[in-house]
């Protein structure tokens, strides 16, 4: 009996939790995602341990070198493409709001861990004027 009310207590604090990362990831996370999104809280963090040298703290990039992230929209868009250029990086050309890059993204598989890959991406589709709904780890693992 005593054992039933203290697994009762855990998934009732473990469903607390959840909820409250749930919101902290945006109202606007999608259906989906709201499952188990990433905290972008966290993904603050790791944004500017990792990411805010190239892109700015304001996601504004630098002209001409580092393509913004803010109203970008291949960072809003399909999460699987955000996923999968986060991990493994890009080289080559690519075309942001009229401007052209074409310098060197590091690939971050391995460097940060899945879970910081899912915050930090959860961050930059919900920061700024960006309001794309998170990803959650489980997104990140299945993009190989
Ligand atoms: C050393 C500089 C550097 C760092 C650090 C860096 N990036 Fe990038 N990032 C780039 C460059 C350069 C590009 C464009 C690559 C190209 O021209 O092909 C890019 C492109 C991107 C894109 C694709 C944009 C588009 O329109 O296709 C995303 C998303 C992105 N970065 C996210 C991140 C995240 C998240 C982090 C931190 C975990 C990060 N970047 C850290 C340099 C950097």
């Amino acid at each position: 009996m005593r054992i039933a009310v203290a697994l009762a207590l855990c998934v009732a604090l473990a469903a607390c939790t959840k909820s409250s990362n749930a919101a902290s990831a945006g109202a606007s996370a999608s259906a989906a995602a709201m499952k188990n999104p990433a905290s972008a809280s966290d993904g603050a963090t790791v944004y500017l341990t990792d990411c805010s040298s190239c892109h700015q703290t304001s996601g504004q990039g630098v002209s001409g070198a580092f393509p913004p992230l803010a109203g970008n929209a291949v960072v809003t868009g399909n999460p699987v493409a955000v996923i999968a250029i986060v991990k493994d990086g890009l080289e080559g050309r690519v075309t942001v709001n009229n401007a052209a890059y074409s310098g060197i993204m590091p690939s971050w598989k391995g460097q940060i861990s899945d879970d910081q890959i899912a915050a930090v991406i959860s961050y930059i589709r919900s920061s700024w004027t960006n309001h794309a709904g998170g990803v959650s780890l489980a997104q990140v693992q299945s993009v190989k």
